[in-house]
């Protein structure tokens, strides 16, 4: 007897096939049962017929709970009904473990989320984060692959580091015996190493930051994607992410349609991804913004309103918000470029414009309310400039002064950029909060499971 899996029964009409896996849902009483089976490729109805099995058999299957271990053997049938197009006629089934009491029930999903995100440990097995975890797996495989293909070296940063990369408000702090070490907010300074050695690497790898707030787009625990490049500058980095973004977002829709149907996703806001990005200025996105926040003001839905009343909320001049980002995607319904972001709100690292003024970083924004999925940019590649600017932000020298080398020794313009791939896969999935696109989300509020 073929022992096979749900996703490949289509191959095995009119034969007999031995299935191994978990009882999902169970209809039916009397002489015929309708059960749920899963088995982690996918879902199969297993009609099981009084008349055709054991009687012992025929009670075990109305007697298990759901989530039961069970063997089930049957042929294989046609079926126009179901999504898979076929259904199994139980011959035999095995229990391997009789469960009674599974926490979670069918019909459960979001708006118990604390309680499911508890039990998140079980509830991976649940339609919805099943579909949301594939996305995942998918992204991360044409991430993969988008580099590979391309000659990138997979360059791995370390995940104790000497020195903060994004600032000190976010550092994970912890005794490294005799020194003090920070988790790794970002391997990008590493990367930097990378590049000047292999000339194109990419930095894969989870990243952590004490991220205090409590939002919809902050995670403590993420997984960021790092591109570095030498030789590269401001419009070439800009063209990579766009580059990169495109083609995950294709190979989702390519490889994840059951997936994305299954989260009832509209897709036709991803479908507008091969459209070149617009990449505008900060100044203007400032202006953009302002027009927004009046025009919003104005509007009948107090949805906008509110929104209005946040945008710009940092201030003329200051680093965007989470309201300027939602209203930017709203106004552009596509992924967005800004570019030549003030200097002051943005890292030690980036190059100065020739003005000096504004930084030649870039943050691209994603529509439909995820805000800032990548942000990166061209490096300062200046000495002098850099020295000063690790005295003006207040960083022990001595902790990167590896980093400085690289400005000693065969200094190039470089750069590349972050992706977050929670924030990526929260757009593909249309999921409301970051937390569901990693199997165990990590925040100020969660450690457990
Ligand atoms: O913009 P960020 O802070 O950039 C950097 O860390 C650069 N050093 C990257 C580089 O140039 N190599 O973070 C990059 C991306 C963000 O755009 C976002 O997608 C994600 O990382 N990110 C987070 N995702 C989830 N939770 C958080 N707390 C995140 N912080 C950043
Ligand atoms: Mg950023």
């Amino acid at each position: 007897m073929n022992s096979v899996t749900v996703n490949t029964l289509k191959q095995y009409v009119e034969q007999e096939v031995e299935l191994k896996g978990w009882l999902y849902n169970r209809r039916g009483s009397g002489k015929l049962l309708f059960l749920q089976f899963r088995d982690g490729t996918g879902t199969v109805q297993v009609v099981l017929s009084k008349k055709d099995v054991p009687e012992e058999v025929f009670e075990a299957a109305k007697r298990i709970g759901i989530e039961s271990s069970i063997v089930v053997r049957g042929k294989v049938s046609k079926d126009e009904r179901s999504a898979l197009g076929v259904e199994l006629h139980g011959t035999d089934l095995r229990v391997i473990q009789e469960v009674h009491d599974y926490p979670i029930q069918i019909t459960e999903d979001v708006p118990n989320i604390d309680k499911l995100l508890d039990l998140r440990h079980l509830w991976v097995r649940s339609k919805r984060p099943h579909a949301i975890l594939r996305v995942r797996s998918e992204v991360v495989q044409a991430i993969r692959d988008f580099y590979y293909q391309r000659g990138f070296v997979l360059y791995d940063a370390p995940i104790f580091t000497p020195a903060s990369c994004e600032g000190v408000s976010t550092l994970f702090e912890l005794p490294y015996f005799e020194e003090t070490a920070y988790l790794t907010q970002s391997g990008q300074l590493y990367g930097e190493t990378g590049a000047m050695a292999f000339g194109k690497v990419v930095v894969f790898g989870p990243t952590f930051r004490a991220e205090k707030s409590k939002t919809r787009r902050h995670l403590t625990e993420f997984w960021m994607v790092e591109p570095e490049v030498a030789f590269l500058e401001l419009d070439g980095i800009m063209d990579l992410a766009e580059e990169q973004i495109r083609y995950v977002v294709q190979r989702a829709l390519e490889n994840c349609k059951e997936e994305l149907k299954e989260l009832e996703r509209d897709t036709s806001v991803l479908e507008q991804i091969s459209k070149p990005f617009p990449r505008i200025h900060y100044e203007e996105a400032q202006s953009v913004l302002q027009k927004l926040k009046d025009d919003f003001s104005r509007s009948s839905d107090p949805e906008l309103q509110k929104l209005s009343g946040d945008i710009l909320k940092n201030g003329l001049g200051d680093d965007l918000g989470a309201a300027d980002e939602t209203a930017i995607g709203l106004h552009y319904k596509q992924c967005v470029c800004i570019h030549h972001y003030p200097r002051e709100v943005k890292a030690f690292y980036m190059k100065a414009d020739p003005t000096g003024k504004y930084a030649m970083g870039v943050d691209v924004i994603a529509p439909e309310g995820v805000g800032e999925i990548v942000g990166g940019g061209q490096r300062e590649d200046s000495l002098e400039v850099l020295e000063a600017q690790i005295k003006k932000h207040n960083i022990p020298p001595e902790t990167v002064s590896w980093y400085v080398d690289l400005r000693k020794y065969g200094s190039v313009p470089h750069g590349g950029f972050g992706m977050g791939v929670e924030r990526c896969v929260q757009w593909i999935t249309g999921c409301t909060h970051v937390r569901e696109a990693i199997p165990f989300p990590r925040t100020i509020y969660r450690l457990n499971p």
